[in-house]
């Protein structure tokens, strides 16, 4: 373990810090090893409802340690960087991020996992790839196009311009900005929510939005596989039974 990644878990919400604030909270490989085991424990761990990723100090991340990058660059799945990819996209929990400052590099392709975004008016977006000689990971090719156009995208990954958080709000990059002293408490109230919502239909609903077919006729035909199913899901039962009996729903024994 490394006291550089934080992790505290509260009424179904599990908070990742990244906790390197002299060095802008940059990522080590010992970071990665951590981030992919908490986001691969949460998977099985019906404590957690929701997650909220965040940094300490100025900013959220400034991407990989260049030091620590150039001495054990992950090119592979076996490393702790290469693992920890596919542990945010597969995540199966909803990840709220709660962007503090400078997102440079993996700091900003690792938001196109997360299914919320909270930007304080601190944060700043920048992926400043070419520039390094290096290309865009995490699928950001795809998925930064995918948010916010090509256009944008091309000025931010071929120029390497960043975006401030208003221009993100703006564009659709980020749900919303907030005062940095309001930040923490926003992710939280989110995550609050989704922690009170049906734990199945929430993870089934982040599934089909991410890995969901993609040609029409198939996704709505597995959407509506789906949807029989959860008709008659538990979960379903208490949203109908609550609404009859004019009660709030209580899906906490759910998991
Ligand atoms: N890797 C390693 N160390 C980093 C780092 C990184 N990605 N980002 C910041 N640091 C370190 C700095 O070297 C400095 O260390 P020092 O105090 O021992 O000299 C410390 O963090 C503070 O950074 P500093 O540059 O002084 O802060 P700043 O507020 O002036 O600027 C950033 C902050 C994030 C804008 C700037 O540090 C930066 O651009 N970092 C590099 C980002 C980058 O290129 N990331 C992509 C890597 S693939």
């Amino acid at each position: 373990m490394t006291e550089n990644i934080v992790i505290t878990c509260a009424v179904g919400v599990l908070e990742i810090r990244l906790n390197r604030p002299d060095k802008k909270n940059a990522l080590t490989q010992d970071m990665y090893a951590a981030l992919s085991d908490a986001l691969e424990a949460s998977n099985i761990d019906p404590a957690v409802r929701a997650i909220i990723l965040t940094g300490t100090g100025d900013a959220f991340t400034s991407g990989n340690d260049v030091r620590d990058f150039q001495a054990r660059a992950a090119t592979n799945t076996e490393s702790p960087a290469g693992r920890f990819l596919p542990a945010i996209s597969s995540l199966k929990k909803p990840l709220i991020a709660a962007v503090n400052g400078a997102a440079i590099g993996i700091g900003t392709t690792m938001l196109m996992h997360a299914d919320l975004i909270v930007a304080a008016r601190s944060a700043r977006f920048l992926m400043p790839f070419t520039a390094l000689g290096l290309v865009p990971e995490a699928g950001s090719s795809m998925l930064v196009p995918q948010a916010i156009g090509l256009r944008r995208a091309n000025a931010m990954l071929l120029l390497g311009d960043g975006i401030d958080a208003s221009t993100a709000a703006d564009w659709g990059f980020v749900n919303q900005v907030v005062d940095d002293a309001d930040l923490m408490p926003t992710a939280h109230a989110l995550a609050t929510r989704l922690a009170a919502l049906p734990p199945e239909a929430v993870r089934q609903t982040k599934a089909l939005i991410r890995h969901g077919a993609p040609d029409l006729p198939t996704r709505m035909a597995d959407e509506l596989k789906i949807f029989a199913q959860r008709v008659a899901s538990p979960e379903a039962g208490e949203a109908f039974a609550a609404f009859v009996e004019k009660r709030k729903p209580d899906f906490s024994r759910f998991s």
